[in-house]
């Protein structure tokens, strides 16, 4: 059976998950790797967004994304890969292959939501691209196109914004290309077509709108990392211990908790440390940051 957008399920729905999945057709392959905290809200993941191409306000990708076209589309896989080449969606998540995954997602400005994308592993992407012995980390590319991304008309930021994974960390399993959310296409103003979606690290190494992978066997520059090295590392795994320099990580606010939520205790990997902790043993996380 394959998964139709047209046959788009009520928000209201996906809380009865099993039949939500049967009724997509969506491969549950990977139940465990749910987070156990109720899901944001549609509203809220599409209303309180980062995506400075559109502008800095957490509302301005809401306001402004629509005008993107993203359709057609085109990723170009490049570098040190047996199969380079230009694929389109479809080709890198075809809709049988899609999975549901419910992620935590904590940016690096302390706020946090939960969020329930579609999407696959990108270690099969990058397995049926053919990456070859030399490569050692994944380069990634956000669209370039000022004429339907405002913000990139002004030079307030290095464009287009870039981002990287070392390659084990791209192939590790919870790493995923997302294309949609709550069963939906992916909005705009969250990333669509494609969008990265790394849950261990802050928000801000999950890229949207990607139009470029490039295997390397250097360690890429990415946007944050580039223009201010202090405050945002290459690795940016998300850790309590490690603050930034102008506030502290042990918190977050999870968005839509209301004024008497309170902040939660922020978690080593954001919680993905069974997980993920082995892909940086030895290594010192308050230096690599
Ligand atoms: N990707 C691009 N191209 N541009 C951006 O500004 N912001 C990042 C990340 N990916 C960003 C981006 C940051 S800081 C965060 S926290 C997440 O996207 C936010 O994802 P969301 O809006 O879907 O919650």
């Amino acid at each position: 059976m394959k998964l139709s957008w047209s046959d788009v399920t009520p928000e209201a729905l996906f809380l009865n998950r099993r039949s939500f999945i049967a009724s997509l057709g969506v491969a549950a392959a990977a139940p465990a790797l749910a987070a156990v905290e109720k899901p944001n809200s549609f509203e809220q993941i599409t209303n309180y967004n980062n995506f400075y191409e559109f502008g800095f306000s957490k509302t301005d990708p809401a306001d402004n994304a629509g005008q993107l076209t993203t359709d057609p589309w085109a990723v170009e896989i490049g570098g040190l890969v047996d199969r380079p080449g230009s694929y389109s969606v479809a080709d890198l998540a075809p809709a049988n292959a899609v999975e549901e995954r419910i992620y935590r997602l904590r940016c690096v400005e302390a706020w946090s939501m939960v969020i329930p994308w579609l999407g696959v592993p990108l270690a099969g992407v990058l397995e049926k691209a053919g990456v070859q012995p030399g490569a050692k980390f994944v380069a990634f590319e956000t669209l370039y196109r000022p004429e339907e991304m405002p913000e990139q008309r002004r030079r307030s930021m290095d464009w287009p914004y870039r981002e990287g994974l070392r390659l084990d960390e791209a192939m590790h399993p919870l790493t995923i290309l997302a294309t949609g959310l709550y069963g939906k296409p992916m909005p705009n103003q969250n990333g669509a077509p494609i969008r990265l979606v790394v849950p261990w690290k802050y928000g801000f190494k999950s890229i949207k709108s990607i139009v470029k992978i490039t295997l390397t066997d250097r360690q890429p520059v990415t946007t944050w990392q580039a223009m201010q090295p202090r405050e945002y590392g290459f690795y940016a795994n998300v850790n309590p211990q490690v603050d930034h320099p102008r506030w502290s990580q042990a918190t977050e606010r999870r968005i839509g908790a209301g004024l008497l939520g309170g902040r939660q205790e922020t978690l080593m990997f954001n919680g993905y440390g069974d997980q993920v902790a082995q892909l940086y043993a030895g290594m010192d996380l308050a230096r690599d940051y």
